[in-house]
C-alpha cells in the first residue's frame, strides 16, 4: 500500500527553501521577477553608498513602470576580492538574471566574467573599471562610469581659474609658486591615478610654476586624510597654498585637520575634491571647501537601469544606452563651484 503523507509535510522543503533563499534572488511566483545582485567594494564608501541608494530607488520606479518585481540584493564586498568572490558565487547560484559589480580589485574581473559567462548572465561593472582585455572576454560584460581623466583636468580647471584670477590670493609664501598636497584615494584604482596625473597637469601646460611638497594615499577615507594632512601641516608650515584632493571625504579630511590646528576659513589653503557628496556642498556653501567635481551617481544609476531594461526587453543594448565600443557607458563629470553651486543642492 502507498504511504500517504499529508500536504504540509511535501510543502515543508519548499517552505524552507524558500525561508533559506535571500529576498533578492528568490523565485516568485506570479508577475514577472528580475533578480539583480550588486556587488559592492565597500558599502561604508560614502560615493558607493550613494550610488547604491539610487539603484534602489530606481529600480522601485522601474517595478511601477514595467509592473514587475525587481529583486535587488546588495552584498557589502568589505574591502576582499575573494569575499566578493564568494558572493558573486551565490547570486549566480541563487538565479540571479544580471549581476552588476563594483569590483574590489580591478585586476580580477576576468574571474568574475568567466563565471557570469558561464551562467550566460550579463555583468555590468561600474566605478571601478576593469581593463579592455578583461571586458572583451565576454560579449556582455559591460562598464558604466566617468573618465577619469576629465575629473583631473576640471579639478585642476578650478585651481587654475582661481590662480590666474588672483595669485596673491592663494601663495601663502608669496613666491609665486604654487606649493601643494596630494591626497590620493586606494593605490591602482583608475580614478586615483588619472585625476592625481591630470589635475597637475592642467596646471603646468598653462606655464603655472608648481611645487609639488608632499603626496600619500588616503584609501578616499576622510580620518586617513585628516591625519595626512596634520602631518603635513607641521611639516609645511604656512607653506601649502593648494591641496588637490582625489574625492570629498579625503578634502573633507583635509579641512578636518586645519580648523583643529587652529585655521578659520580665510587662512585655510585652497582645498578642492571630487564628487559633489552632500557634506562636500555643503563645504562648498560655507567657503571652507573651494571646489569639487560631481562625480554623477544618480547618472551612473540610471545608465545601469537602462542596460537592465535592454536585457529585461532582450534589445539591444546599443539601443538603449550609448556605449564606446560596444562596452563603456560613460557620464561626464561637471565643475561645481561656489558660482553654480546652486544648481547642484
Ligand atoms: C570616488 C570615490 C570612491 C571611489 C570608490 C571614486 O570614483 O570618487 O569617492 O571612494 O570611487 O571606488
Amino acid at each position: 500500500m502507498k504511504q500517504r503523507f499529508p500536504l504540509s509535510y511535501l510543502l515543508l522543503p519548499v517552505l524552507l527553501l524558500a525561508l533559506l533563499l535571500p529576498a533578492g534572488c528568490g523565485r516568485d511566483a506570479g508577475i514577472q521577477t528580475v533578480r539583480v545582485g550588486v556587488a559592492l567594494y565597500q558599502q561604508e564608501d560614502t560615493f558607493i553608498s550613494t550610488v547604491a541608494q539610487n539603484l534602489e530607488l530606481l529600480a522601485r520606479e522601474e517595478e511601477l513602470a514595467r509592473t514587475i518585481k525587481m529583486n535587488l540584493t546588495l552584498a557589502d564586498g568589505r574591502g576582499s576580492q575573494s569575499t566578493q568572490n564568494d558572493q558573486v558565487d551565490r547570486f549566480l547560484a541563487q538565479g540571479c538574471d544580471i549581476i552588476c559589480v563594483n569590483i574590489v580589485d580591478r585586476t580580477a574581473a576576468a574571474v568574475i566574467i568567466d563565471k557570469a559567462q558561464a551562467a550566460d548572465v550579463p555583468v555590468i561593472f561600474f566605478n571601478r573599471e576593469p581593463v579592455m582585455e578583461d571586458l572583451a572576454r565576454w560579449e556582455h560584460a559591460y562598464y558604466v562610469g566617468s573618465k577619469a581623466e576629465q575629473a583631473g583636468r576640471l579639478q585642476g580647471g578650478i585651481v587654475k581659474n582661481a590662480w590666474q584670477a588672483d595669485a596673491a590670493a592663494l601663495d601663502q609664501n608669496g613666491d609665486g609658486v604654487l606649493q601643494y598636497v596630494m591626497l590620493e584615494g586606494e593605490p591602482g584604482h583608475q580614478d586615483a591615478l588619472l585625476r592625481t596625473e591630470y589635475s597637475i597637469q592642467t596646471l603646468t601646460q598653462d606655464g603655472i610654476p608648481v611645487e609639488k611638497l608632499a603626496n600619500d594615499t588616503a584609501n578616499w577615507q576622510r580620518g586617513q586624510a585628516s591625519l595626512r594632512m596634520s602631518q603635513w601641516l607641521e611639516e609645511f608650515h604656512g607653506q601649502i597654498d593648494v591641496v588637490f584632493a582625489n574625492n570629498d571625504d579625503m578634502a573633507l579630511g583635509a579641512i578636518d585637520a586645519c580648523l583643529s590646528a587652529g585655521m578659520d576659513t580665510a587662512s585655510l589653503p585652497f582645498i578642492v575634491g571630487v564628487d559633489a557628496t552632500p557634506p562636500a556642498l555643503a563645504a562648498v556653501a560655507e567657503g571652507t571647501l573651494k571646489g569639487t567635481v560631481q562625480n554623477d551617481a544618480a547618472g551612473q544609476a540610471e545608465k545601469i537601469l537602462d542596460l537592465i531594461g535592454a536585457f529585461i526587453d532582450g534589445t539591444p543594448v546599443e539601443d538603449a544606452v550609448e556605449l564606446e565600443d560596444g562596452k563603456y557607458a560613460w557620464l561626464p563629470y561637471t565643475t561645481v563651484t561656489a558660482d553654480n553651486l546652486d544648481a547642484f543642492l
